[in-house]
């Protein structure tokens, strides 16, 4: 133990600005290498501070007593003797709110400011959203205190802003909750895998859009069908854009991608797709060819000549119906990392929920708990520093899958295949199933590998041809 230990008194030294008396965090290892080495003077520092392990307590303060926080107030008070003391609870209307199986000596409060002028060392953020989160996040860092956050838009917005401001003010802010919910997915990928060099992550990081397509494929039932009953079972909220849109497997995508790929970019730079298009009858053609649907989230990273590109996009893709990706059910999560050397990694499990989430959100606040333990000369920040890649693309070269719903009329098969030609994309299979009417006639196709982008203009093209009744759809067919 640090000799600073034993002295059992005050947590946080007065800090001064670059002067960081707290070790780098896992989180923190995404800035850069400057600001995880250790001076003298923090070493100084170090000696002269207090761990909060000394005094075997570290103070909670919760802000978002919703979903999450309820869960996390509940593991928290599971053990009142234990070394996590929950000490506020803040939420708007908070009179709402108030149930009587939290600790008494918890206060109820309504306004941040009695947790930011509180003695508590670490503020749990669970309300969501950007603002006024982010504003709460950063306000606590410079008040001395860590934070813990599951909240995946505003750590793919600033996440490496925040961990400066961290490293900087001598604090914490761990995210593990912020992707995939319990599943320990940023833990396993930046501190398990810090030995290896990642090249690709992909998954399935949705619980929401799993769910309703999972149900499409074993129920035939349509889009709209599936996401009723997601919003009826709870699994979809009653504004389900961010998860249809692919927004929110996205700002978990650039996180993973911080993460494990050790690469900056912006949410904004990934295109992904909505599952809407997807029909209960692409399933059936699906299954022909030995396929099934998913959200897929796919990063990947190239290197050569000096520079590092990545590929990224999150949509829907036909996948192998073998594949361990097309096996997760429900509203489970799956994440895929892969190594150089390890090879193949996979972590499952449920990605949502009050329960799952919050023990993320716990498992956190212990990491922050032991990692005081440690004297910052002890530790070693896992993970290379962060690189910013040359181009970031969702341009993918593989097979792809069409679904025309057309008025039929002869030729239509030539004059598609015509276009196709001029690009040089070549027809793997025509697909055409009995039993629907020549005034929507569905029917697939399935191309040679090519690039998405050149698919793109081609089938601008013979999106223009007269017989269609819907727009065409386009899904590319991965390894999974
Ligand atoms: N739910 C999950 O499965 C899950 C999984 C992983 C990560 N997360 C993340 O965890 C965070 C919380 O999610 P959640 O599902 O627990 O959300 P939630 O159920 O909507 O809870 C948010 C809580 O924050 C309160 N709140 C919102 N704005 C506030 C404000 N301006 N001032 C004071 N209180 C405010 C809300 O109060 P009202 O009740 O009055 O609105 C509510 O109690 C989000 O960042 C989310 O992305 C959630």
């Amino acid at each position: 133990m640090a000799p600073s230990s034993r002295s059992g008194k005050q947590l946080k030294p007065a800090m001064k600005k670059g002067a960081s008396a707290v070790p780098p965090s896992p989180g923190e290892a995404l800035a850069s290498p400057a600001a995880r080495r250790v001076t003298p003077k923090q070493r100084t520092n170090s000696v002269a501070t207090p761990s909060v392990a000394s005094r075997k307590r570290l103070k909670v303060a919760l802000v978002g007593f919703g979903t999450v926080g309820r869960s996390v107030a509940k593991l928290l008070s599971l053990d009142p003797n234990g070394p996590l003391l929950l000490t506020h609870i803040c939420n708007r209307n908070i009179e709402k709110k108030r149930v009587d199986w939290v600790p008494d000596r918890v206060r109820w409060t309504e306004n941040i400011e009695d947790l930011l002028s509180s003695d508590s060392d670490v503020i749990v953020e669970l309300v969501g959203g950007l603002q006024p989160a982010g504003d709460w996040i950063r306000r606590a860092l410079r008040a001395g205190k860590s934070v813990v956050t599951a909240n995946k838009l505003l750590i793919a917005e600033s996440g490496p802003e925040l961990l400066k401001l961290a490293r900087d003010t001598g604090q914490h802010i761990e995210f593990g909750a912020s992707v995939a919910g319990g599943i320990p997915a940023i833990v396993a990928i930046q501190e398990g895998l810090a030995g290896d060099r990642l090249s690709k992550i992909e998954g399935i990081l949705n619980g929401t859009c799993n769910f309703i397509l999972t149900q499409m494929e074993a129920n035939g039932a349509s889009f709209a069908e599936a996401l009723k009953e997601a919003q009826e079972r709870g699994f979809a909220e009653a504004n389900p854009r961010d998860d249809i849109e692919g927004f929110d497997a996205r700002a978990k995508l650039v996180i993973l991608t911080q993460a494990g790929l050790r690469l900056q970019v912006r949410s904004d730079q990934i295109p992904c797709a909505p599952i809407s298009t997807v029909e209960a009858v692409d399933f059936i053609y699906a299954r022909e060819i030995d396929c099934t649907i998913r959200q897929i989230s796919l990063a990947q990273k190239e290197s050569g000549a000096g520079r590092v590109n990545l590929f990224a996009a999150v949509r829907p893709a036909l996948i192998p119906a073998q594949s361990l990706l097309a096996h997760v059910q429900g509203s489970q999560n799956m994440v895929i990392a892969t190594g150089e050397f390890v090879g193949q990694i996979v972590l499952s499990g449920y990605g949502a929920g009050g329960d799952p989430t919050a023990v993320a959100v716990m498992s956190d606040l212990h990491a922050i708990l032991r990692r005081s333990t440690v004297p910052p000369e002890r530790q070693v920040s896992p993970g290379a520093p962060l690189q910013i890649p040359h181009t970031v693309s969702g341009e993918f070269t593989v097979p792809h899958y069409l679904r025309f719903v057309v008025r039929d009329r002869p030729g239509i098969v030539a004059e598609v295949a015509s276009i196709l030609s001029k690009y040089h994309i070549g027809i793997d299979a025509l697909l055409q199933r009995p039993g629907y009417p020549r005034s929507a006639l569905p029917f697939t196709m399935t191309l040679e590998s090519c690039s998405s982008e050149v698919l793109a203009h081609a089938l601008a093209e013979v999106g223009r041809l007269d017989f269609h009744v819907q727009p065409l759809l386009c899904l590319p067919i991965l390894q999974g």
